[in-house]
């Protein structure tokens, strides 16, 4: 990998940019600027590898490799040929290409994605995904994602760093129902500017996703510690500087010293909320119980009560939803000094449970749904 400030882009689900922004300053991205589909920003190396293992809210981090003016299809391949391949890929990969136009006189994106493919496989002697796919050889080959974006008849190429959606933080292998995003969980948990200083409890934590990912918060723990990412199998890929970047962030956990607490009146979600614990190494510092909302224990503030309760669109009966958040709000208050912040797709919902939020709840795209997060003052 070279020494030079790189051009990246973090991907973000919509809702999510504001927050993914304030991440990448906070480690260090060079003029983090909110554009469609997620923020634009500079840095070296190691901050496209920090970025990778930190962002607790990003989707995926892109870097741009290329960028030249393509009027036609003749000037794209030329283009594209031009590009140094060599230095990110190799006959190890198989590469797919994603193309979009806009505003430009190639407007073919399909025409566009190959004339790319099939520069980067002369340059750098990689497969083109599709060939795999036919000739089912590909056993052990590393993934390498390549985005093509025509706009006003310039093309940027950019190379996915990430591989695996960030929101795979490896540790969720077994889900409960209705599972929310690892990375969208995060994004409420700041959102509602929890920072490990006081308590949390998910009343309905399914396959645990919000107490696991506050712990991580809460120990200074990298999301994306235990997994891979395409940048690993770049050609120019320096591991003697992945490992500082990995022992910079083990330094820097500290034990939880605040409770994280975890409940769900289902006793196999909560099994798989334990075991996903136990896979992230978060387990000694949460408290999971089997129970229903209802027979939730007066606790100690200050604490943010974190949820996602069922809702029509996914799971539960509408009759039953009014009453399972009426029942929420009563559990609110009577925690006192508690905070509350509940994701749902349904402001009647929300407001069923006679809590008084801050704003109308920040919207959020999870799984093709709209929801939003109410947080109470
Ligand atoms: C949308 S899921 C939560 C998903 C979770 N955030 C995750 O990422 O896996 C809602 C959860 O609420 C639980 N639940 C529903 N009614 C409940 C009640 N009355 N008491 C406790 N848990 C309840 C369900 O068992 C389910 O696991």
């Amino acid at each position: 990998m070279k020494e030079t400030l790189h051009q990246l882009f973090a991907v973000a689900s919509p809702g999510v940019e504001s927050i993914l922004r304030a991440e990448l300053a906070g480690l260090g991205a060079g003029s983090p600027v909110i554009v469609e589909g997620g923020v634009t920003f500079q840095g070296d190396d190691e901050l496209l590898m920090r970025a990778n293992l930190w962002s607790r809210t990003a989707s995926r981090i892109l870097l741009r490799i290329a960028e030249f003016p393509a009027a036609n299809l003749r000037a794209l391949a030329s283009g594209a040929g031009r590009v140094d391949w060599k230095e990110y890929l190799g006959p190890q990969h198989r590469i797919l290409v994603k193309a979009t136009c806009h505003k430009s006189r190639v407007y073919h994106s399909g025409a566009a994605a190959q004339r790319v493919q099939v520069a980067a496989c002369e340059v750098a002697g990689c497969v083109r995904a599709e060939v795999q796919e036919t000739s089912g050889d590909g056993a052990g080959m590393a993934e390498a994602t390549v985005y093509v974006r025509l706009e006003r008849d310039v093309c940027m190429i950019s190379l996915d760093t990430s591989g695996e959606h960030l929101h795979m933080r490896s540790y969720r292998l077994e889900t409960a129902k209705a599972p929310l995003r690892e990375n969208l969980a995060a994004a409420v948990l700041l959102r509602a500017s929890w920072d490990g200083t006081c308590a949390l409890l998910d009343p309905m934590c399914g396959s645990g996703t919000f107490p696991i990912e506050a712990a991580l918060l809460a120990a200074r723990m990298p999301p994306g510690g235990l997994r891979r990412f395409a940048f690993m199998d770049w050609a120019c890929f320096d591991e003697a500087r992945w490992m500082r970047v990995q022992d910079q962030a083990r330094q820097q956990q500290r034990p939880v010293s605040v409770p994280i607490l975890g409940a769900d009146r289902d006793p196999g979600a909560v099994a798989i909320a334990r075991r996903n614990a136990q896979r992230a190494g978060v387990l000694p510092w949460i408290d999971f119980e089997q129970r229903p909302l209802a027979r939730t224990p007066d606790l100690p503030g200050p604490g943010l009560l974190v949820c996602n309760p069922p809702y029509g669109a996914r799971i539960g009966n509408p009759r039953d939803l009014r009453d399972l958040y009426a029942a929420l709000g009563n559990v609110v208050r009577r925690l006192p000094g508690w905070r509350a912040a509940i994701l749902t797709t349904d402001r009647h919902l929300a407001s069923a449970t006679g809590l008084t939020f801050t704003d109308d709840g920040v919207p959020l795209a999870h799984g093709g749904l709209r929801v939003g997060i109410f947080i109470t003052r």
